[in-house]
């Protein structure tokens, strides 16, 4: 079933635990958010917190998935560059989906949705994000029509002896 996608969602109490349980599960999941498993709530929320202080700051923007049943089953932060030479391309933060959901394109729905989103900002012209190596999420993002623009050997460090290249992706949107 299709995820309901919402750019810039009312913050509600029940919208900020949804995000923290969903970025806590895809952690715990293995998916590259930031974080190594395992993970809490507790480890988690300092991170989360910083995004609610950047959107309140109107540096950063929420996308949100929701499933049929009310869920947050995804989401992704659209955050504009504070650089004035930097601002016509913007990042995407924190793409993540419920591990539930995953496998079943609704990752690529999101990246759409985050698309769609950008059109809709003034003067953006290109979606910048990095993603992990070594996981294969080049080849999704690919497939969403990004490209490899760069990379930075051994730049995260998930474990000692476990080195990962940053790996930056592209979205042309002009
Ligand atoms: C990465 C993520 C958003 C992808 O969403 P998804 O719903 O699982 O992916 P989709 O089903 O939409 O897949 C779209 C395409 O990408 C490919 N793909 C998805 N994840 C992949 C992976 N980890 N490695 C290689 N290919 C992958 C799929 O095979 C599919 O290709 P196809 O069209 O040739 O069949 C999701 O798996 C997720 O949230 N992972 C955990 C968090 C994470 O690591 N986020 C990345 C932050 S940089």
């Amino acid at each position: 079933m299709a995820l309901t996608f919402t750019f810039d969602p009312v913050v509600t109490p029940g919208l900020r635990d949804g995000v923290l349980d969903l970025w806590v599960d895809v952690s715990n999941a293995g998916g590259a958010v930031g974080f190594v498993p395992p993970v809490t709530r507790e480890d988690v929320r300092p991170g989360l917190v910083g995004q609610w202080v950047a959107m309140a700051e109107e540096r950063s923007r929420l996308l949100v998935g929701h499933d049929e049943e009310g869920r947050v089953a995804a989401a992704a932060f659209l955050t504009l560059n504070t650089h004035h030479l930097m601002t016509h391309w913007i990042w995407l933060y924190t793409v993540m989906l419920h591990p539930r959901h995953q496998g079943k394109g609704h990752g690529r729905d999101l990246l759409a949705a985050a698309e769609r989103a950008a059109r809709t900002l003034d003067g953006v012209e290109a979606i910048r994000l990095t993603c992990r190596g070594g996981l294969g999420l080049e080849r999704f993002y690919a497939s969403c029509g990004y490209k490899e623009v760069g990379r930075v050997p051994g730049a995260i460090r998930v474990a000692p002896g476990d080195d990962r290249d940053e790996v930056f992706m592209l979205l042309p949107l002009t």
